[in-house]
């Protein structure tokens, strides 16, 4: 990857947050990515706050368009997150300034008549909304902008789309995203949700390299079907998993179940700062359409928890990016791949805490 552009005082991103948790480097290389900030179902009234990278953030809603920007009012610094909505835009609960489409200014209570200064607008980031979730790049590398990341599926006839709601991990995304890539913990972890803790045999597997990361096939005999049901898959059933990385914190997981029958896992990572992550799941599927979708919720919130209780506990909190910092065995080549790709980027060691 490139070198890192200095920070630009005409930049309206330059600033690093207040109490950045991030290195200045490993912060910059991080907003030029595409993150998910917020379900698109919770963005409808009320202001929203939502943090990304350790910047406040304000979203919402004004007839269909949603806005992103800093969480802090132009005029006298008050967080717009506070306020409220009525209809036409965000009105700030200090001096009922209000702020509609692209950010803009388009009331001033104390003087209606007055043309408002561009500097009472809000700088606003770039915002897409994609897999039910809006994604927020805070600085955009002009030069070589981000690719949003790609869920195989989605949008496929057949398939139907679920959210998760979004899960608070109190760990770095790094290590969530790592743990996400791990097949040798399901005989440990996940024997509650779908895992066999005799199965713990974990087959070779080789990663390739992809321009945004790297893909996996893993085959094994481990069933997806939840515990209970493993009977359901035919005898000798080669479970495929693949694996779509895309550095640095989302990664799809597709699951072949027998037959046609497939299951999407999309783990997207929302680095809220270096020691806090949400993370959004959205979920596509071909089959058991007539589930309660609060069924797939709770057992995907299950199979989140038992993850989490590891990723909470982690030392260093951060990823070790240097490979003799850790030991590693050969069921790691995912984890590896993921450090690598990350080294690639161009991220210091920031991981490490
Ligand atoms: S601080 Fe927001 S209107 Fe004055
Ligand atoms: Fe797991």
């Amino acid at each position: 990857m490139s070198a890192i552009a200095p920070a630009h005082p005409a930049n309206p991103y330059s600033p690093l947050p207040p109490g950045s948790t991030f290195t200045e480097h490993d912060w910059r290389l991080l907003a030029r990515q595409w993150h998910p900030v917020a379900d698109s179902s919770e963005v409808t009234g009320a202001p929203l706050q939502a943090v990304l990278l350790d910047e406040a953030l304000v979203v919402y809603r004004v007839h269909g368009e949603v806005v992103v920007a800093r969480d802090v009012c132009p005029h006298r610094g008050v967080p717009l997150s506070m306020g409220s909505h009525d209809g036409e835009g965000v009105v700030c609960p200090y001096h009922g300034l209000r702020f509609g489409a692209g950010g803009r200014c388009n009331r001033i209570p104390s003087s209606p008549g007055q043309a408002i200064p561009a500097k009472l607008h809000l700088a606003t980031y770039p915002t897409v909304e994609r897999y039910g979730l809006v994604w927020v790049c805070l600085a955009p590398d002009a030069d070589n902008p981000a690719p949003l990341p790609v869920m195989p599926h989605w949008d496929q006839a057949g398939f139907q789309q679920i959210n998760c709601p979004p899960f608070d991990i109190n760990g770095f995304a790094g290590r969530q995203v790592e743990g996400f890539l791990d097949v040798a913990h399901f005989a440990w972890i996940h024997t509650g949700t779908f895992a066999d803790p005799a199965n713990q045999l974990v087959p070779d597997y080789v990663p390739v390299e992809t321009p945004t990361g790297f893909t996996v096939d893993y085959v094994s005999n481990v069933s997806n079907y939840g515990v209970g049901f493993h009977h359901l898959a035919p005898p000798d059933y080669p479970w495929l998993r693949h694996f779509e990385v895309h550095l640095p914190f989302c990664a799809s997981l597709t699951i072949h179940f027998p037959g046609d029958e497939r299951l999407v896992i999309f783990n997207c990572a929302s680095p809220v700062s270096a020691r806090r992550t949400r993370l959004f799941v959205p979920i596509a599927r071909n089959f058991n359409l007539d589930q309660p979708v609060e069924e797939v919720h709770a057992f995907n919130l299950r199979v989140f928890e038992e993850d989490r209780a590891m990723v909470e506990l982690q030392k260093p909190e951060r990823l070790p990016l240097d490979m003799t910092l850790e030991a590693h065995i050969p069921a790691d080549r995912s984890s590896i791949a993921y450090r690598r790709g990350l080294k690639k980027m161009g991220f210091g060691e920031f991981f490490l805490a």
